[in-house]
């Protein structure tokens, strides 16, 4: 007190505090400012990073349409708000894109999954085809690997092809995979769950089976349950609930 007294009475120094008090007040304004202007456009940036990925994955898709899975349910993107004021608790809320063919056939889905790499986090967006209960193909979204070693997940022709048919098959009960996706070292691949690493990758590589094991065990067995919703591209509703969808989830 007696310090700021002090200041207070020698006007000099009281008007340097209050010029620094009143630069670091705009200082911090600026930020938040050219923050909450900017994020409008990283987001739509990254959408478009994901549409681009999503259309390169599936070459023949000519609509896609976007989901949110919330704890067991699928419901479309538009409901994400109405839920949130809904939900109390944080339940999980992961997107998931539908993507259709010219006759409006379901031909893919797509999902997000994320995890620690060599440096930092890794994400990725795979597909996952219904028909066969096997991923499709990775597009890396995200990363900070090594070039020229870890980076080579996202380029790495012979890495690449061990996601054109990777089983992820569930068990009867539907509940889990049959076999947890794993990383295997470069050649010893045997089995359509496994990952061949990339050799003097292995860390990238095994972040890879690791995102996706989990994000598949997670999510193939709900996807599975609510596949006709997803081919049918029609929002059920109940009756009288107008303007709000409700889903009747139809258990295959
Ligand atoms: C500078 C440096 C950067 C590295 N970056 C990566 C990387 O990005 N991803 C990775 O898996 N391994 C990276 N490694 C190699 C790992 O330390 C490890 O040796 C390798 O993943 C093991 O692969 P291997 O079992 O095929 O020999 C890096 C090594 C060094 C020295």
């Amino acid at each position: 007190m007696a310090a700021f007294n002090h200041l207070k009475n020698n006007s000099s120094d009281w008007l340097m505090l209050r010029a620094l008090v009143l630069i670091a007040t705009i200082s911090g304004l600026l930020v938040v400012m050219s923050f909450s202007l900017s994020k409008p456009y990283i987001e739509s940036n990254k959408q478009q990073a994901i549409d681009k990925a999503l259309f390169e994955l599936v070459v023949n898709a000519s609509d896609k349409k976007e989901f949110i899975i919330a704890g067991d349910k699928i419901l479309p993107a538009s409901e994400l708000m109405q839920l949130k004021q809904e939900q109390s608790s944080e339940a999980e809320i992961k997107p998931l894109y539908a993507l259709y063919n010219k006759q409006e056939k379901l031909i893919s889905l797509a999902l997000q999954a994320e995890a620690s790499g060599y440096q930092d986090k890794i994400q990725i967006l795979y597909t996952f085809d219904p028909k066969c209960q096997c991923i499709r193909g990775i597009k890396v979204l995200k990363m900070a690997e090594t070039p020229g070693i870890g980076d080579k997940i996202s380029s790495d022709k012979d890495f690449l092809q061990n996601f054109i048919e990777l089983d992820t098959s569930l068990n009867e009960d539907w509940g889990t995979l049959k076999n947890k996706i794993v990383s295997v070292k470069h050649g010893k691949k045997r089995h359509l769950w496994e990952i061949d690493s990339i050799s003097g990758a292995t860390i990238s590589s095994s972040a890879v089976a690791r995102m996706l094991n989990q994000s598949a065990q997670q999510f193939v067995p709900i996807i599975m349950k609510h596949l006709s919703f997803l081919q049918s591209k029609v929002l059920h509703r109940k009756p009288g609930q107008q303007g709000k969808a409700v889903l009747e989830l139809s258990h295959e």
